[in-house]
């Protein structure tokens, strides 16, 4: 698939007057990072990641024909039942950035009303289900100006859109394993889409957890945007875009063969390499805590006084997401409310395990 299939063909789009639409989409956690991208949202190295199922986004979009047609996108915001000016600028130019692959939005007044399952400033990162929901939602309306369009091009253009918005955004759309950025071991993989991960999952995967421990629910220190910039001038880019792809090959064996030894190892490698390049750019960050650090010192004592396979990778902040095989979640449930919540912002942390995808509400 290119750029130009997913360009919108039917031109009758004059039929439908209004209507709402909801998508519920999910957040992912990456076990392979992606950090650093060229125009437009183009990967320097491909990803993957775990769906998650219990932190989401719901969001519904109300449309209805403009009055007097013009080219401005016309949106009011709405975000947890109040409306929202700051997130508007963002949204704008996500509509901007895709309204060449769907021109009717132009024809349209949008009420976009939004809410995430996960508490507002926890740290985590909600453009990834934010940005993959109200792709789905205009896919909704696109499927309503054109029934024609398939259930497979449906999510590949919901993936393609949201990752205009957000890179990451491109792998909430399916479960439970998603590939974004074009490598050559994984068949059909895109730079402009997500996939899900093509080959047979083995069953040690199967209902996998993700505790998530905010750490620090403050405002991210470096935005996303920024982050990525630094990549651009980055003495050790060129080495690192290498090392991720190798590093995705290594995993999608991994998942394949389910060696949990040789996981914990890599997805512990990919986080601290994810925070090495933001220690050692230009202006240089270092976005872990003191209690990030507490943490991931309990966790590898843990391991090495038993036989666990927990294991923790970060995002660009200091909350940890905690790893780990579901025939383990009673012990490790215990050893995290025991030794690791204390570390967290007011205790707080949300269990969260494998998901399947984005869900149509309707
Ligand atoms: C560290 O997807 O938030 O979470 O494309 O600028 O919106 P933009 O960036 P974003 O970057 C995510 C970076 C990461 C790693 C990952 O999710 O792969």
């Amino acid at each position: 698939m290119t750029e130009e299939d997913f360009l919108f063909r039917n031109t009758h789009t004059d039929s439908l007057e209004n209507g709402s639409i909801s998508w519920q989409s999910p957040s992912n956690i990456a076990l392979i990072k992606y950090w650093g991208k060229s125009e437009p949202q183009i990967p320097k190295n491909s990803s993957i990641s775990f769906t998650l199922n219990n932190c989401y986004t719901t969001t519904t979009l109300e449309f209805s024909k403009k009055e007097v047609s013009s080219n401005d996108h016309n949106i009011i915001v709405i975000f947890e039942n109040e409306v929202n000016v700051a997130f508007k600028p963002k949204i704008l130019q996500f509509f901007e950035r895709i309204d060449r692959y769907v021109p009717f939005i132009k024809n349209f007044d949008f009420v976009l009303k939004t809410r995430n399952s996960f508490p507002h400033s926890s740290g985590i990162a909600s453009s990834a289900s934010g940005l993959s929901a109200l792709a789905l939602c205009l896919m909704s309306l696109e499927k309503q100006l054109n029934p024609s369009i398939t259930d497979g091009y449906f999510k590949q253009k919901a993936s393609f859109l949201a990752r205009l918005g957000s890179g990451s955004a491109a792998r909430s759309v399916e479960g439970e394993i998603v590939v974004w950025g074009e490598h050559s071991e994984i068949i059909d993989s895109s730079d402009l889409y997500g996939i899900q991960f093509p080959y047979s999952i083995h069953s040690n995967f199967k209902n996998y957890n993700d505790t998530i421990l905010l750490v620090d629910k403050g405002e991210k220190q470096v935005s996303s945007t920024i982050g990525h910039d630094l990549m651009h001038n980055h003495p050790f880019a060129k080495n690192r875009f290498a090392q991720a792809n190798k590093n995705l090959g290594r995993m999608s064996k991994i998942l394949q063969n389910g060696n949990l030894k040789a996981f914990v190892q890599l997805v512990e490698s990919e986080a601290l390499t994810l925070h090495a390049m933001m220690l050692t750019s230009n202006p240089y960050f270092i976005l872990m805590k003191s209690n990030t650090l507490k943490i991931i010192e309990n966790i590898w004592k843990y391991r090495d006084n038993t036989t666990s396979d927990i294991c923790f990778t970060l995002d660009a902040g200091a909350n940890v997401h905690i790893l780990f095989p579901d025939r383990e979640k009673e012990k490790v449930s215990a050893f995290i409310l025991k030794k690791l919540v204390p570390f967290c912002q007011n205790n707080q942390y949300i269990c969260d395990n494998l998901g399947k995808g984005a869900k149509k509400i309707y």
